[in-house]
């Protein structure tokens, strides 16, 4: 790739001469598929608000959960935001803050519900550990250690999209951008229903609401009612690159983490625009 005419090195690259903006110059050098970092992961988004606002009686049991799955597999943990973030979004937005000033400080309640995990799981070799470290050292914390946790939340913070005042990419979304980017195995999110219905289960239509066990991130993305996952997940979903699916559980109900992890479909799964072929 080096050619050198007198004393001058000159490097040559592919993408050199063009614009980045013409998808047909930069298909030939852009267009191969990503490798897979870590295949071998399975990251498991906790609820914030489902789970971990449940305090002892549901966090618990949990814990036992993931603790049992340690041996079968390597987990990165990664904790929502739940009602201190709710609580922050009310005062900020009163106070007319912009999204890109409430997204950290939203991250930061999904981080305080990840140390509580990381500190329950301690006694296995469990740390929390901060994006940069999921970013650049997450391979050498899973050989030391079965788990690590971390915030689910997505580093957008001060740069987070002002589409509307509440931040639009959180845990859901910061989930899986980060389990999509390193190729991992699988992504299962644990609330405190059976999966995504037609309608809040626990809302006023709630009798009416029927599972939906399978859906397509497009079916989401036009699903008018209200969601158990961020607006934003269908959107992201349309172009991951390796997660054909990601599955929502109950992880109130004994066992339905242990079955997800081994690809049992026991909540819904929704589907990426990765191709099945
Ligand atoms: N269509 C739907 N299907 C299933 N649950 C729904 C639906 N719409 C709303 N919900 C509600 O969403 C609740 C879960 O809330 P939410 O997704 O905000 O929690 P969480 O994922 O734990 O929070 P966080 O994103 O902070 O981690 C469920 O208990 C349910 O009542
Ligand atoms: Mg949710």
């Amino acid at each position: 790739m080096t050619r050198t005419s007198g004393n001058i090195k000159h490097v040559a690259s592919p993408l050199a001469r063009q614009t980045l903006l013409d998808g047909s110059l930069t298909r030939p050098v852009a267009g191969g598929h990503p490798m897979r970092l870590l295949p071998w992961l399975q990251v498991v988004k906790i609820g914030g608000r489902s789970i971990m606002d449940r305090g002892r009686d549901a966090i618990v049991p949990v814990v036992e959960e993931l603790r049992r799955l340690l041996p079968e597999h390597r987990l990165l943990i990664l904790t929502g935001a739940g009602i201190r973030a709710r609580h922050l979004y009310g005062v900020g937005l009163d106070l007319g803050l912009p999204a890109g000033s409430l997204a950290p400080l939203a991250a930061s309640e999904a981080g305080q519900n990840g140390h509580i995990l990381a500190a329950l799981l301690a006694l296995e070799g469990v740390s929390y550990v901060e994006h940069p470290t999921i970013a650049n050292q997450l391979a050498i914390h899973l050989s030391a250690a079965r788990a690590v946790v971390g915030s689910a939340f997505p580093p957008y913070h001060h740069h987070e999209f002002p589409h509307a005042r509440i931040p639009m990419h959180r845990a859901d979304v910061g989930a899986f951008l980060i389990a999509d980017a390193l190729g991992a195995a699988g992504l299962t999110l644990v609330e405190d229903v059976d999966g995504i219905y037609t309608d809040d289960p626990n809302g006023p239509e709630g009798s009416r609401a029927r599972l939906l066990r399978d859906v397509r991130h497009t079916e989401l993305a036009a699903h008018a009612g209200p969601l158990p996952v961020d607006r934003a997940l269908p959107e992201v979903m349309a172009n991951a690159q390796h997660l054909r699916q990601v599955q929502l559980i109950n992880g109130l109900v004994p066992g339905r983490l242990t079955a997800a992890l081994r690809g049992e479909h026991v909540g819904t799964f929704i589907r990426s625009g990765v191709d099945a072929a």
